[in-house]
């Protein structure tokens, strides 16, 4: 599965995007604040997921991702179609690039434990198929775009997994990385098995940068 996996991979490349302007990005934070809070840590009651554990590489493809309409496109959760249009207003890459950064300069959160499951039978799914592109601790795989997934609110993994597998996120015909997920949710076949997968990975320790 792994051979076959990385040689799927290969053709994976190394994202464009520079290093933003983090006073610039703090600035346009601003009208982030109110959903992801104001050090980035998330609200729960907003569905809105803490983006100060991700990499500023996956936050701006995210952004875009939204802003371009492969996420939040007609089916998508109420969640998903409020962030796009946000991103809709960020029309410049390069102001994607100085919020991202901005983010990035804010301290990690540690993510509250919502989510139980069988934590044998997570890890042995995990470590059969998710790890070959998230990495053996989840700390994600910039070479292959593959996000950091320790220390993400597993709510929010939860939510996307099931995002994947119903086809609203991953199905855009331009979103190559979407798809390529989306083959992988199709592996977990029941909600069970999700919340096994993502309660391994929340017990996980992040490895901040
Ligand atoms: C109205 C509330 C709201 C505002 C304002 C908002 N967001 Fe979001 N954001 C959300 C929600 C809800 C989600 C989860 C979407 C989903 O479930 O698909 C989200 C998801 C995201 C994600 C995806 C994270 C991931 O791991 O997939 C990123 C990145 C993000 N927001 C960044 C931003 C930035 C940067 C801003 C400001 C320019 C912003 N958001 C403003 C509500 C908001
Ligand atoms: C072939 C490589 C590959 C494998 C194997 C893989 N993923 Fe992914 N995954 C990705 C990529 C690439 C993305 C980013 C997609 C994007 O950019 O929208 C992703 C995104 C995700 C996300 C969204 C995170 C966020 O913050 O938005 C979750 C959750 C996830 N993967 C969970 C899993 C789980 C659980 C498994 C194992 C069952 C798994 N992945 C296996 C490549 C992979």
């Amino acid at each position: 599965m792994r051979h076959f996996l990385l040689g799927l991979l290969a053709f994976a490349s190394i994202s464009a995007f520079g290093s933003g302007d983090i006073a610039r990005g703090e600035a346009a934070y601003a009208v982030c604040s109110a959903c992801h809070g104001a050090e980035g840590q998330g609200q729960r009651a907003l569905n809105a997921p803490a983006l100060v554990n991700l990499d500023a590489e996956y936050v701006a493809r995210q952004l875009i991702s939204f802003r371009d309409g492969w996420r939040g496109g007609d089916g998508d959760s109420v969640s998903a179609i409020q962030m796009r249009a946000i991103a809709a207003t960020l029309r410049d890459d390069e102001v994607v690039a100085d919020v991202a950064a901005y983010i990035d300069s804010l301290p990690p959160t540690s993510t509250e434990i919502t989510v139980q499951g069988d934590l044998a039978l997570g890890q042995s799914q995990y470590d059969m198929i998710c790890g070959a592109c998230h990495g053996g601790r989840a700390e994600g795989n910039l070479a292959l775009q593959a996000p950091v997934l320790a220390g993400v609110d597993d709510w929010y993994l939860m939510s996307q997994i099931e995002a994947f597998r119903a086809g609203t996120r991953g199905t855009h015909p331009d979103d190559r990385l979407g798809a390529q997920m989306r083959s992988m949710a199709g592996i977990i076949t029941s909600d069970e098995a999700a919340r096994n997968v993502v309660s391994y990975i929340r017990s996980l320790e992040p490895q901040w940068k």
